[in-house]
């Protein structure tokens, strides 16, 4: 067992304490005893991680496999004429639920500012971070360990910074960490771009499956834009846990920077295919919720992120929200005759509370909104 100090607080880098629960409940008098359990639960301010805790070890039939099939992604440019454009995204919309985009608007600038910074923000000391920890699943800004999607006992390789991107960005930059300086200023130059290159994307599948262009604009998209900064330090034993276990997001549309460290892995006809790293490209994919609203026609698709032995890996979510008292259902032009509506309408706070009580997993969600 190592012990560091960071000034006042003794840190214990040890199995029993990475494995403790994650979610007593803290009295939010107790700073004290909040800034222990960031020190001992966030995996990115501990020292080296000789080895893997018990309870990041998952069962064998859930471990990453040791190969996958050779399919790619597409990769769509922005840049083509429209129409081109437009089919490419339905089609590869359709037929895998995930593509990457190039070329789409966002300045090579902009990402490399926002990596390089959100990269910065997890080598801060450990203190420092600490400061913005909560266990709060209800808070919007915050940083924690493990994911929320936990329903048993096994934790997740990965620590994660969200977040609450207003549009435009405005005062709600306020509560973003003020450290490393530069993080501000830099995400919100980079959130506003990404979230107009998401909601092109929704105006051209809107077109393609014939719904009107502004379809999602308004309330359906109004929601806060949430950014979930993954970062998956060194693990010890990658074949053993995953940094994000198969899920499939939330909210409308994902655009991910999935970093020049691969880790993501999409399901694909009963097995799991990695998504190459391709520069300055963003991975884009379809949440529950656009699932809902396009009845069927475009779907989520389960993924997870591996974790790997040599490189911390950090990857930049963009999460387009709904405002949370939106009702959400199969759009009427795509719902007729021979073709009922197959899910039932909710709003983003129903939505929410179901999702995180069965959990991520594409078929228990599908369960609790299937007609
Ligand atoms: C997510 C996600 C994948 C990755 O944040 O929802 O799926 O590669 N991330 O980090
Ligand atoms: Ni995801």
């Amino acid at each position: 067992m190592s012990v560091k100090h960071f000034g006042y607080i003794a840190f214990v880098s040890s199995p029993e304490l990475l494995c403790s629960p994650a979610h007593l409940p803290v009295p939010s008098s107790q700073d004290f005893q909040i800034k222990q359990r960031a020190m001992a639960n966030l995996l990115s301010s501990a020292p080296i991680h000789a080895s893997l805790p018990d309870c990041f070890v998952f069962p064998p039939d859930q471990r990453p496999p040791a190969s996958s099939q050779a399919v790619s992604l597409p990769v769509i440019d922005l840049s083509r004429g429209r129409d081109e454009v437009r089919r490419a995204v339905l089609d590869a919309g359709k037929e895998l639920g995930f593509f990457q985009v190039v070329n789409h608007g966002v300045s090579a600038e902009a990402i490399r500012d926002m990596e390089a910074v959100c990269a910065e923000f997890f080598r801060l000391p450990a203190e420092e971070k600490a400061a913005f920890y909560s266990e709060d699943t209800d808070k919007p800004n915050r940083l924690f360990s493990s994911t929320t999607y936990e329903l048993g006992d096994e934790k997740y390789w990965r620590d994660c910074l969200r977040l609450a991107c207003g549009s435009p960005v405005g005062d709600t930059k306020n509560n973003w960490p003020d450290k490393p300086k530069k993080l501000r200023e830099v995400v919100e130059k980079f959130v506003e771009p990404t979230r107009g290159v998401g909601m092109e994307l929704l105006r051209l599948l809107c077109e393609g499956m014939g719904l009107r262009p502004d379809y999602f604009e308004g309330d359906l998209t109004g929601g806060d834009v949430i950014i979930n900064v993954n970062h998956y330090p060194p693990c010890p034993a990658p074949g053993l846990t995953l940094g994000l276990p198969p899920h499939c997001d939330r909210n409308l549309i994902t655009l991910l920077l999935q970093s020049t460290v691969p880790g993501l892995q999409v399901s694909y006809k009963g097995d799991w295919i990695n998504v190459e790293s391709v520069p300055n490209a963003f991975v884009v994919n379809f949440g529950h919720l656009l699932e809902i609203a396009t009845n069927g026609v475009l779907k989520s698709i389960e993924h997870r992120a591996m974790t790997n032995a040599a490189l911390a890996r950090t990857s930049v979510a963009t999460f387009i929200m709904p405002a949370a008292d939106i009702p959400i259902g199969p759009a009427e032009e795509l719902v007729g005759e021979g073709n009922p509506p197959r899910y039932r309408t909710v709003t983003f706070d129903e939505f929410m509370r179901v999702y995180k009580t069965v959990g991520a997993r594409r078929e228990s969600v599908e369960k609790a909104f299937k007609l």
